[in-house]
């Protein structure tokens, strides 16, 4: 989700020239009556994406609320300054300007550092203002800090809890359905072949035949993707009640003998079940990966590193023009030989390790998140203030930082088992 950003944070003026000062942590007045929405143009290189679509500018203004636009920001999701303005939004040509004056700012991606331009977002912002952006904050633990220091109260949408009542706001939901969509694309661009069964006056010509690792919202966004373009589709989890969302998709199940309560926590999320485990598990998937001609790999433990899967040796095995589109890149990647962020050959297979499928796709893209973000910023408003209401399981799980401190539990505590 983080794209190739640069992702940074307070640099003190001796890690960047002419660049960034400390600011004193100050109080925030984040509680006080918000009459104003900033949208940033995106700074992380490629990105595509904008947070707040024309779309969504109406319903801000349905909440008494005055929306700020970096000129361009909507740009290379083809949406102008003028249709912002049609919407009822103003321009503004000066982003230090969008920074300095924002209440409550709205990004894609964490505050990123320019170290050329000796310009640092983070330091951009007023004390006493609020940001609300995918933050990665068990990753990004300077970040977090640096965001504190500057007296900013952030809420990270990647940490929206996965409950029924928070969906309209789950921007991680919205990118990997994104996510999955594409990357079934890339595969079959990549892939010597077609992929449905056709019944031509020359023969009949075989369906390609995927394979999904990890059923989760990436994983049955890439099934029904391949599905719709007519390949033979298999699919594997570890968690057994994703047998039958995989099944309804017309794909065939590759069962993991494991149980419900040792697969999954209370959250519904894949639990770490070790080495041995995944060693298992590679001996099982070896035969489904030598006969797939594309593989989608989503499989990932939240705050861990992404279960290694398909070792070298397996890619050698599969046929030569065959690709693996590693979602998991992002997390270490679930194929030995995914190298983040490019696309190389090893063995004849074709391997993607892509960062930012979803800024590939802008305009949908965009459009999910800002609807996201809009039902996020309901239900962080109330009676025109930001209302930190911490018996809000919402609000609770997204808050990482309030009056200069880190706030989030999570946070606070040393993450586990997470390897570089
Ligand atoms: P999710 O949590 O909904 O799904 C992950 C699935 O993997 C779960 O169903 C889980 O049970 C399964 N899993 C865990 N261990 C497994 C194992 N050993 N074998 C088989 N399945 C296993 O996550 P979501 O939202 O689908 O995202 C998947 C990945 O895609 C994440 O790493 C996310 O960061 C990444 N992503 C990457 C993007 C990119 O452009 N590279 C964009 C969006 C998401």
């Amino acid at each position: 989700m983080q794209g190739d950003s640069v992702i940074l944070f307070r640099l003190r003026p001796t890690a960047l020239p002419g660049g960034c000062y400390e600011c004193e942590p100050a109080p925030t007045d984040i509680e006080g009556k918000l009459t104003k929405v900033s949208i940033p143009k995106e700074t992380a290189p490629g990105e595509r994406r904008v947070a707040v679509v024309p779309e969504s500018v109406g319903r801000l203004a349905a909440m008494d609320l005055e929306v700020v636009v970096e000129s361009g920001a909507g740009e290379a999701a083809f949406f102008a300054d003028s249709d912002y303005e049609a919407a009822g939004a103003s321009i503004e040509p000066d982003a230090a300007a969008v920074f300095g004056d924002a209440e409550l700012m709205v990004k894609v991606n964490a505050p990123t550092v320019d170290a050329s331009a000796g310009r640092c977002e983070v330091d951009l912002l007023r004390a006493g203002s609020a940001l609300a952006a995918v933050l990665a904050p068990r990753d990004n633990p300077q970040l977090v800090r640096g965001i504190a220091e500057a007296g900013v109260t952030a809420c990270a949408l990647d940490m929206v809890p996965r409950l029924s009542r928070a969906q309209a706001m789950d921007v991680l939901t919205s990118m990997s359905t994104v996510a999955g969509y594409r990357a079934v694309l890339l595969a079959c661009e990549a892939m010597p072949k077609m992929v449905p069964m056709m019944m031509t006056p020359a023969g009949t010509l075989r369906p390609a035949k995927g394979l999904v690792i990890g059923a989760g919202v990436a994983g049955l966004e890439a099934i029904a993707t391949a599905r719709r373009l007519g390949a033979v589709v298999k699919a594997v989890d570890t968690r057994p009640a994703a047998q039958e969302q995989v099944e309804s998709l017309g794909a065939k199940f590759v069962v993991m003998e494991v149980g419900a309560e040792e697969a999954e926590d209370a959250g519904g999320y894949a639990r770490d079940l070790g080495e041995e485990f995944y060693s298992r598990q590679q001996e099982v998937l070896a035969p489904h990966v030598e006969e797939a001609d594309f593989i989608i790999a989503t499989a990932v433990i939240p705050g861990r590193r992404a279960p290694l899967l398909i070792t070298e040796g397996m890619v050698r095995a599969m046929k030569p023009g065959s690709v693996i589109v590693d979602l998991a890149a992002p997390s270490g990647g679930n194929c030995q030989l995914t190298e983040p962020g490019t696309r190389t050959e090893r063995h004849g297979v074709t391997l993607f390790g892509p960062l930012n499928l979803p800024g590939e796709v802008p305009v949908h893209a965009s459009q999910m998140f800002s609807r996201n973000v809009a039902a996020f910023i309901a239900e962080l408003i109330g009676d025109g203030r930001i209302n930190i209401d911490m018996e809000n399981e919402i609000i609770r799980e997204t808050l990482i930082t309030r009056d200069g401190e880190v706030v989030h539990q999570a946070l606070k505590e040393p993450p586990q088992g997470k390897e570089d």
